[in-house]
């Protein structure tokens, strides 16, 4: 079992990552949640039928009365109604604020528990189980919560961190491919920011990381690790924590015209090779350094381009949450394992796509 810290200056918390992880979750609700009588199980239809029996267990056998919340597996769940039947749930059950969340799923879920906890009663706890390798990696990790509103993904939400992170790595064995590779949009998402390290060890396993089980933790531990660290310094996201959007302005806005039918994780690689070949045509990264990244996205099979146009991009990024006033926030990437934060208007992001 391998444990990182996230040093929030909101809260201080655990994340553990291991094979069977999930026998930890009794005995640190109880660690963590004095006082606490019930516990409400976020979870959705496909997760729910392979895990939920399992975690009900082992918080019964901790002495907590479980309710539970399944939703339909799917963006498209993450919305305000979902949030409402969450509260309504805990209000019918009698939570008081010594009660708790627990959120067992990919992003989505784990988004939209800590949002219920966030909210009820103006905030309760929330334990994170993950069990897609994008949540592990990156949605669980750092307190983001929220919901989608037609206009655009996780528009409305809370800073809300967890009080433990449970990363079971034995859950990703029944994870489809295809969830799988969406969750490597954000591994190598870390490689090239910050990671060289990780790039190289991405790059050694050659496309395939879930054969070996122990390799497998080690490359969610280490993405953990990264995430932690620009948490640690920028909770809030006003500074450091901005560069893990590369590649999700332009995502997000592929996601949005999809209506939230293609994931996440492959916009993201999208959205990452668009600016990756934009950087290369303004000069700003060498050729090379593209090249390496852009086989790194194939070697796992994720994409690196898409057919929208730089005004799609323009006219769907402005009401994005990186806009501040008439500028918005590009994240770039000059070197691998660097990236920089660029401001730029309207006017300023178009010319960057167009050249
Ligand atoms: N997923 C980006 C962040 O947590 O800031």
């Amino acid at each position: 079992m391998r444990t990182v810290h996230v040093r929030a200056t909101s809260k201080e918390y655990d994340v553990l990552i291991g094979k069977d992880a999930v026998k930890e979750l009794g005995s640190e609700a109880k660690k963590l949640c004095p006082g606490a009588l019930k516990v409400l199980i976020v979870s959705e239809t496909n997760v729910a039928s392979l895990y939920l029996e399992k975690v009900e267990s082992q918080l019964k056998e901790a002495g907590f009365e479980t309710h539970s919340y399944v939703f339909e597996a799917g963006e498209k769940s993450k919305n305000i109604n979902e949030i409402a039947g969450m509260w309504n749930k805990m209000a019918e059950a009698g939570f008081t604020r010594t009660d708790f969340v627990a959120g067992l799923g990919g992003g989505v879920t784990t988004d939209m528990a800590g949002f219920a906890a966030a909210t009820f009663l103006r905030g309760i706890k929330v334990i994170q189980i993950p069990t897609s390798l994008l949540a592990m990696v990156d949605a669980s990790v750092g307190g983001k919560t929220g919901i989608d509103i037609p206009m655009g993904k996780n528009q409305v939400g809370a800073f809300w961190q967890p009080s433990v992170v449970i990363e079971d790595v034995s859950f990703l064995k029944t994870l489809p491919d295809e969830v799988f590779t969406e969750g490597m949009g954000e591994v190598t998402k870390h490689a090239f920011i910050m990671d060289t390290e990780l790039l190289e060890k991405l790059e050694k396993c050659a496309g395939n990381i879930r054969e070996d089980e122990d390799v497998l933790e080690e490359i969610v531990a280490m993405n953990v690790a990264d995430k932690a660290s620009v948490v640690s310094e920028d909770e809030n996201d006003n500074g450091r924590r901005q560069t893990l959007n590369f590649g999700h302005t332009v995502g997000h806005v592929i996601e949005r015209d999809s209506g939230f039918t293609k994931p996440h994780g492959i916009c993201v690689a999208k959205g990452m090779g668009i600016i990756i070949d934009a950087c290369v045509r303004e000069g700003s990264l060498k050729a090379e350094d593209a090249k390496r990244m852009k086989d790194l996205l194939k070697l796992y099979g994720l994409p690196s381009d898409d057919e929208i146009t730089p005004e799609e991009i323009i006219a769907g990024a402005m009401n994005d949450k990186k806009k501040r006033g008439n500028t918005i926030s590009v994240i770039l990437v000059n070197k691998i394992g660097n990236a920089e934060i660029r401001k730029m208007t309207k006017e300023e992001f178009l010319k960057f796509l167009s050249v």
